[in-house]
C-alpha cells in the first residue's frame, strides 16, 4: 500500500539521515502514541546504531491513556527513555529536553572529567511522515531563546535551535519510511494519516477502522454518529486472529460506513450513500480525535500478528531449505549420470 516508498526513496532517506546523524549526539525518535508499535520504523535500530535515543510518542492527546500506560511500561522495560507529547499544544516538550539531558548525563560527566568545558549537545528528530516532526521542531523554535546560524566547521549549512540547557536541535527532521512488512500495520498507519489517502482504498481502510473501533471501543460509534451498528456478518466482535482484512469483516465494516454516511447525509442522487465522502468524513473524525481517544496497537492483537508473521517466516525458511535440498539432489543425480 505504501507505493510512494520505493526502495530508491528509502535508500535516499537513509543516506540523508545517516549524514545528519553524524552531526548529533542524541536522537529523538518520534512515533505516534496511537500506534506505539506500528509507527516505529523497523530499520531504525540499525540506522541509529548505538547513539543515545529518547523515544517520544506524540499525539498523546489522541491516544487511549490505558494503552499509552501499557506501552510506556513496555518500552521502559526494554531500557528506553520514554516521553509522551502533544506537539500541537507543546505538552511534554520540556520533558523531552529533560530526558535528553538525562540520557546524556554520563557522556557529559565523562567529558567534564577529561577536562573539557564544552558540554553542548546536538539532537535531531526522526520519524515517519505526519507523526508531528515539524510541529515538534516548531514548538521548540517558538521556545528557542535564539536561532543560531552556522556553527563553524561542522555544520555550516545547518540551522540549530537552542532548546535551552545547552541542547541544540537540528531544524530539519529526519524522514523515515513507514513499516511495509505487515498489511494490518499498514492499515493502521493509513488510518493515522502516515500514508497518503490517494494510495489507499479508503473504503477498505474505513471497514478496518470501524470494525476495530466497534470491537475495542464499544459504544463509541453509536455515540458519535447516533447509529445502531449493523452486524452484517453476525460474527462476534473479535477479529484478533486476522492477518489481512477478510470478506466478512469488509462486509461488516462497509455496512457500518454506510450507516455513518447515512447519518451524516453523505448521499448521492437516488438516496444511496456516497461511500467515498462517508469514508473521508470518518477518517477526518478519527484523526481529529472526534470518535474518542483511540489507540490502534492493542498488544493482544499484535502478539497474534507477530506470532503469525514469525510462523510465516519459519514456513518460508523451510520452503527455501526444501527447494535447496531438491536442487542439490537434482545436481547430485545429474553428476552421478555423467
Ligand atoms: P510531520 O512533520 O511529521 O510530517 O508532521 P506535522 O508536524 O506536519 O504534523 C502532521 C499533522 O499532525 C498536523 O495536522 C499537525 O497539526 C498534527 N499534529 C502534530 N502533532 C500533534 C499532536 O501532538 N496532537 C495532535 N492532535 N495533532 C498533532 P494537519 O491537520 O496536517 O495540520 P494543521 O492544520 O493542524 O496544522
Amino acid at each position: 500500500m505504501n507505493v510512494q516508498w520505493y526502495p530508491g526513496h528509502m535508500a535516499k532517506a537513509k543516506r540523508t539521515l545517516e549524514e545528519n546523524l553524524k552531526l548529533v549526539n542524541i536522537v529523538i525518535e518520534l512515533c505516534d502514541a496511537r500506534l506505539p508499535y506500528s509507527s516505529r520504523n523497523p530499520a531504525i535500530d540499525g540506522i541509529i546504531g548505538k547513539k543515545p535515543r529518547v523515544l517520544v510518542f506524540n499525539k498523546a492527546d489522541l491516544a487511549d491513556q490505558a494503552q499509552s500506560d501499557y506501552w510506556m511500561d513496555y518500552y521502559k522495560k526494554q531500557g528506553f527513555t520514554v516521553v509522551f507529547t502533544d506537539a500541537k499544544q507543546g505538552d511534554g516538550v520540556k520533558k523531552v529536553i529533560a530526558a535528553v539531558k538525562k540520557a546524556m548525563e554520563e557522556k557529559v560527566s565523562r567529558s567534564l572529567e577529561r577536562g573539557r568545558i564544552a558540554t553542548t549537545l546536538y539532537a535531531m528528530v526522526v520519524g515517519i511522515p505526519n507523526v508531528g516532526k515539524s510541529s515538534f521542531v516548531n514548538k521548540v523554535a517558538g521556545k528557542a531563546t535564539a536561532k543560531t546560524g552556522d556553527k563553524p566547521g561542522v555544520t555550516r549549512d545547518k540551522q540549530w535551535l537552542n532548546m535551552g540547557e545547552d541542547i541544540y536541535l537540528l531544524d530539519t527532521p529526519g524522514l523515515l519510511w513507514p513499516r511495509i512488512d505487515n498489511q494490518l500495520a499498514a492499515l493502521r498507519l493509513a488510518a493515522s494519516g502516515a500514508v497518503k489517502d490517494e494510495v489507499v482504498d479508503t473504503g477498505e481502510l474505513c471497514a478496518f477502522l470501524l470494525t476495530f473501533i466497534d470491537s475495542h471501543y464499544p459504544g463509541a460509534l453509536e455515540a458519535r454518529y447516533g447509529i445502531t451498528v449493523p452486524d452484517a456478518s453476525g460474527e462476534e466482535r473479535d477479529y484478533v486472529t486476522e492477518t489481512v482484512i477478510g470478506a466478512e469483516r469488509l462486509e461488516k465494516g462497509l455496512a457500518i460506513l454506510e450507516a455513518c454516511g447515512k447519518a451524516r447525509g453523505c448521499l448521492i442522487k437516488g438516496g444511496s450513500v456516497d461511500l467515498g465522502r462517508a469514508a473521508a468524513l470518518v477518517l477526518d473524525d478519527f484523526r481529529a480525535g472526534k470518535i474518542g481517544k483511540i489507540s490502534l496497537d492493542f498488544p493482544e492483537v499484535l502478539d497474534e500478528e507477530i506470532d503469525i508473521s514469525i510462523k510465516n517466516e519459519e514456513a518460508a525458511t523451510r520452503k527455501k531449505e526444501k527447494q535447496a535440498e531438491r536442487r542439490q539432489n537434482y545436481r547430485s543425480r545429474k553428476n552421478a549420470k555423467r
